[in-house]
């Protein structure tokens, strides 16, 4: 492993255009629960049967309560070594894009710039009659909140299961992995679309690709490079030094 951290630092180095993908697994170790590890999430719900929006028609004060629930959590906790690495990276880096499927802001307090987050983000409400979308960093938004503008409820601005992704965003995404020369896929178990096929799209345009997880994924097959251990443990490594 440790010669191959090194071939892929210098190849790193050269490069001109670099894109990364983070899922849950990069905010673990910060202390973010994972979607698919052994602990379960909320108490006994699984993800689909709260990030839905049928869940939100049937029960919004249950899903509003399991956002706040992760409001509370994430708000008390920061970002680790692997987010500051990319900080770091993106310094380097001509042309540097990060795609994240995490809601939890953490790539955007630890401070990266080009940031893609497709699934949105925890911090922002959306109002389901105007649409606004206001940023509301409070630990406790309450059991129903509702929009100042028109009194209609808020929901969390983020992505749920069976909700199709923003388009402009996806695309901008799709051309960063289509045109980079190196792609980093760091702790996401590589199985939520079109999250995971993007890292497919890097590799048929010719990029070398890089897989940094703790097991192995469905993607594993076709990296360059899969290293497995701790994301906040290896992508500063991949960093290490560099003036
Ligand atoms: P998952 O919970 O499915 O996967 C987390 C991945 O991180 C797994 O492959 C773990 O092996 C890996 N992992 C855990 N700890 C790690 C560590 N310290 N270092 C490196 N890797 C580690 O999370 P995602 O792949 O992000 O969607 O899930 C994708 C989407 O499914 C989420 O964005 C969310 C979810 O439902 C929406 O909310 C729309
Ligand atoms: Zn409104």
């Amino acid at each position: 492993m440790e010669a191959q951290i090194q071939t892929l630092k210098k190849q790193l180095l050269a490069a001109e255009r670099v894109a990364v993908m983070t899922g849950a697994g990069i905010s673990a170790e910060s202390g973010v629960p994972t979607f698919r590890g052994a602990d379960g999430l909320w108490k006994n719900y699984r993800a689909v049967d709260l990030a839905t929006p049928e869940a939100f028609d049937r029960n919004p004060r249950l899903v509003w309560e399991f956002y706040n629930w992760r409001r509370a959590l994430i708000s008390k906790l920061t970002f680790n070594a692997a987010h500051a690495a990319l900080v770091k990276l993106e310094t380097k880096v001509p042309s540097f894009t990060l795609i994240t499927q995490n809601v939890d802001g953490l790539h955007n307090r630890a401070g990266s710039r080009n940031l893609l987050e497709i699934h949105g983000n925890l911090w922002q409400v959306r109002c389901l009659q105007c649409q606004e979308i206001i940023l509301d960093e409070s630990p406790d938004m309450g059991e129903l909140p509702t929009c100042e503008q028109c009194g209609s409820l808020l929901r969390p601005n983020v992505v749920w299961f069976g909700e199709s992704l923003d388009q402009a965003t996806l695309n901008r995404a799709m051309q960063a992995c289509r045109d980079c020369e190196i792609m980093l896929v760091i702790g996401t178990s590589a199985i939520v679309q079109p999250a995971a096929s993007l890292a497919l799209e890097a590799k048929q345009g010719g990029a070398v690709v890089a897989e940094i997880n703790i097991e192995q994924t469905p993607h594993s097959y076709f990296m360059d490079y899969t290293f497995q251990g701790k994301a906040g443990e290896i992508v500063p490594r991949l960093v290490e030094d560099w003036k």
